[in-house]
């Protein structure tokens, strides 16, 4: 396996409180609480938009996965992570041990891509991750999107997490509000189809045009 970033993410994972630092001083907060729990009402949302087989991006311990599952529909989780693999394992979660940009399962075939909890950010290319996105998926088929709270946002760096206050290595992150998403969607082959706030959270609908 190739891992774009040095499985920053697992101290959180694995249950520890904390948050981003963004290099230009900003501090994300990361609810890696959610991310542990079984999927709540926010996620409803995007469960109920999931029709055909979805591939989770960046799935974390796979409550996505596991709840589309409950569903009846086909799901599977893809994350670096090898915390985050115990945990989906756990729960019974199909998913597999990779870099989202290296080839995976189903490519071209997938329904639903998502990218929810802040995963727009992988890799710190948004338009790049997007693309990856639209070649995962099958024909008409959509990436569901959680964006930020601040609308225009659209800024790409890198962050280190912070998790009981030890700082990870830098990796490339980006933040996207759904304004300045939806601006960048079609260089990426992509439309708006639909927008909605669940849970004090935002979520984008993008169909591959
Ligand atoms: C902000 S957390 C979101 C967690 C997740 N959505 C959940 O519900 O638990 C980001 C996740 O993306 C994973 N990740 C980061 N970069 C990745 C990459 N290039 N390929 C695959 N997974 C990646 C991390 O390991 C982490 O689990």
């Amino acid at each position: 396996m190739t891992a774009a970033v040095d499985e920053p993410f697992d101290a959180l994972l694995a249950g520890r409180a904390g948050h981003l630092h963004r290099d230009d001083g900003v501090v994300v907060p990361m609810d890696a609480g959610r991310w542990r729990a079984t999927a709540g009402p926010a996620d409803t949302w995007v469960l109920d938009r999931c029709s055909g087989p979805v591939v989770d991006l960046g799935c974390g311990p796979g409550r996505l996965v596991a709840a589309l599952a409950d569903r009846g529909v086909t799901a599977l989780g893809v994350d670096t992570s090898p915390v985050a693999r115990t945990l989906c394992r756990r729960r019974g979660a199909p998913m597999v041990r990779r870099n989202v940009f290296d080839p995976l399962p189903g490519e071209g075939t997938w329904a639903h891509v998502l990218l929810v909890d802040g995963n727009i950010g992988i890799g710190g290319d948004p338009v790049r991750l997007l693309g990856r996105a639209v070649a995962l998926l099958a024909p008409g088929g959509t990436v569901l999107v959680e964006t930020g709270p601040q609308p225009g946002e659209w800024w790409c760096g890198t962050v280190r997490t912070c998790a009981d206050g030890t700082l990870g290595e830098p990796v490339p992150w980006a933040c996207v509000g759904a304004a300045a998403l939806h601006a960048h969607a079609p260089g990426a082959g992509l439309r708006v189809s639909e927008v909605a706030r669940a849970g004090g959270r935002c979520f984008t609908e993008l169909v591959a045009v």
